[in-house]
């Protein structure tokens, strides 16, 4: 697949100022795991109502949980492709990268980033809807769904579910990030859902340069300064190469 870099692109990768990469579910549709929006989304023939609310899950925890435990299966199945290797080389070759995802699946963190805002939670944390600590839970056989906590409340996915808020302290540090950078990376995000979507507009009001990277037109492409409009496996690579990241 050939891209144009642009020139300002190109300064702006290898001059070594701070850069924010938003990413979404189109990073790890390479690795096989859907995209909620679109043909064969999960959002396809599945009401997210029923399934990512928290009126849902009192309603009934059971079939919220199956949803989970299944996205858990696939996600544990799949493994990082080239973007993902991508963001964690720029992680380690650039001591300002930030990296902001609305994924849950882990998957960032599997390739070797090591610092990942995660605007949305993950999969692979739980909570108590008692009094105890949220935690980490990579246990692919949770017993009967839904599970419960030692304490004998029950748990539930420490994941963002429609209608709630942000965790406010997670989403000041991404905003200060965007208002930060130099050149932000959008990649494989729809730019539908706030307020991760007010993100790369945040920073190119403060001067940042916003490249999209994603197949399809989005809200934010026209927006953008540039939108290349590939996969992010394709793209991230040579944009770590022109970066001079070895
Ligand atoms: P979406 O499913 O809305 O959008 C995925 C985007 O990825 C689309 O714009 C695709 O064109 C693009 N895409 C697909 N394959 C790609 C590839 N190989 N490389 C680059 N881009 C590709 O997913 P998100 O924008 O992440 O929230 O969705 C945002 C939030 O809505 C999710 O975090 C989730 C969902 O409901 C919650 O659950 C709170």
């Amino acid at each position: 697949m050939s891209f144009a870099i642009s020139n300002e692109l190109r300064a702006r990768l290898e001059r070594g100022g701070p850069i924010l990469a938003l990413t979404g579910a189109g990073v790890s549709a390479e690795s096989g795991l859907a995209t909620f929006r679109g043909p064969g989304g999960m959002w396809e023939g599945r009401d997210p109502m029923e399934l990512a609310t928290p009126q849902a899950f009192a309603a009934d925890p059971e079939t919220v949980w199956r949803f989970y435990d299944w996205r858990r299966k696939q996600a544990a199945e799949a493994a990082p492709n080239p973007a993902h290797v991508a963001f964690a080389a720029l992680e380690q070759g650039r001591d300002s990268f930030r990296l902001v995802t609305q994924n849950v699946d882990g998957l960032h963190e599997r390739a070797g980033n090591r610092d990942v805002l995660r605007l949305h939670g993950s999969l692979w944390r739980l909570r108590c809807l008692g009094d105890c600590e949220e935690h980490d839970n990579l246990e692919l056989d949770l017993g009967p769904l839904p599970p419960r906590c030692a304490c004998g409340a029950l748990l539930r996915p420490a994941v963002v579910w429609f209608g709630e808020p942000l965790d406010p302290a997670v989403l000041h540090r991404a905003e200060q990030f965007a208002e930060e950078a130099d050149l932000v990376i959008v990649a494989g995000t729809s730019a539908l859902v706030y307020p991760a979507a007010a993100l790369p507009e945040i920073a190119r009001l403060a001067g940042a340069y916003v490249v999209e990277v994603n197949p399809e037109t989005t809200p934010l492409s026209e927006r953008a300064d540039v939108h290349i409009a590939g996969s992010a496996g394709a793209v991230l690579p040579r944009l770590v190469e022109v970066a001079g990241i070895a």
